[in-house]
């Protein structure tokens, strides 16, 4: 991975350039750059004709139209899988903030967690750009968080998924290069387990309908067209 910056961000930028390299296989991010500007960090995806640049757009226009139906009631699947408003709730794979932004402007106070040093840092600034309150993020696996944290929340959202991939679309971009900086929790019934202790009322873990993982068996299932949402009661309730 390169890591371009101006003299400004030199430190930052050679920490970066040391860390990331030792995490990263370079063969699968060798056309993949961190450009660090004065007020933002972009990520350059080269691997395509044209190069793209990958950022977490909190006001695009995808998230923004997935608010606005869910808002209205409209497929208001959220709604039902959530259904106390105003509840704490922990995103453990957060990505690039999606499901967690449409939750928290649906007054739930989200805090997310992400495992990807490089999707962590987009995150991040998308944070700072916005000033976003009520909306914490940390770095770091979800099951070493949940383990070392004294927190119970109401609810524990968990979404190992990947979108299916639409040719060429920007998303499908976007979902193709977090392929490439994500890393898949292998052992995901060890995070569940741990939700469930550490849930007041519900986890829910997201999965393609016609899912070949061997997850744990739920309560019950709510389904929509492509998607299994498992629900499990939390313990702590
Ligand atoms: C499919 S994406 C989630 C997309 C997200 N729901 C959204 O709305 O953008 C899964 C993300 O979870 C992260 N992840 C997987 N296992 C994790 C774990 N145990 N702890 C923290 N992050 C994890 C991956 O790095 C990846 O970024």
């Amino acid at each position: 991975m390169n890591i371009f910056s101006n003299l400004r961000n030199k430190e930052l930028s050679d920490f970066l350039d040391k860390t990331l390299n030792n995490y990263y296989d370079k063969v699968i991010t060798k056309n993949l750059s961190i450009n660090l500007s004065k007020d933002s960090i972009e990520l350059i995806n080269a691997n395509y004709k044209k190069a793209v640049s990958i950022s977490v757009d909190f006001l695009g226009k995808e998230i923004n139209s997935k608010i606005k139906s869910r808002l209205s009631g409209k497929k208001d699947i959220f709604g039902k899988l959530f259904p106390i408003k105003n509840s704490t709730l922990l995103d453990c794979t957060a990505g690039y903030g999606r499901d967690s932004y449409v939750l928290r402007s649906m007054g739930f106070n989200v805090t997310m967690i992400e495992n990807s040093p490089v999707m962590s840092l987009l995150l991040n600034d998308a944070l700072k750009k916005l000033k976003l309150l009520n909306f914490n993020m940390y770095h770091g696996n979800s099951y070493d968080y949940l383990n070392h944290s004294e927190k119970y929340y109401d609810y524990i959202y968990i979404d190992f998924m990947f979108n299916k991939l639409k040719k060429n679309s920007l998303s499908s971009k976007n979902d193709e290069t977090l392929k490439l900086i994500s890393f898949q929790e292998n052992d995901k019934n060890n995070l569940i387990r741990l939700a469930i202790k550490k849930s007041n009322h519900r986890v829910v873990v997201k999965e393609p309908k016609n899912s070949l993982s061997n997850i744990l068996k739920p309560e019950y299932t709510i389904k929509t067209k492509l998607l299994n949402f498992n629900i499990y009661k939390g313990n702590n309730g």
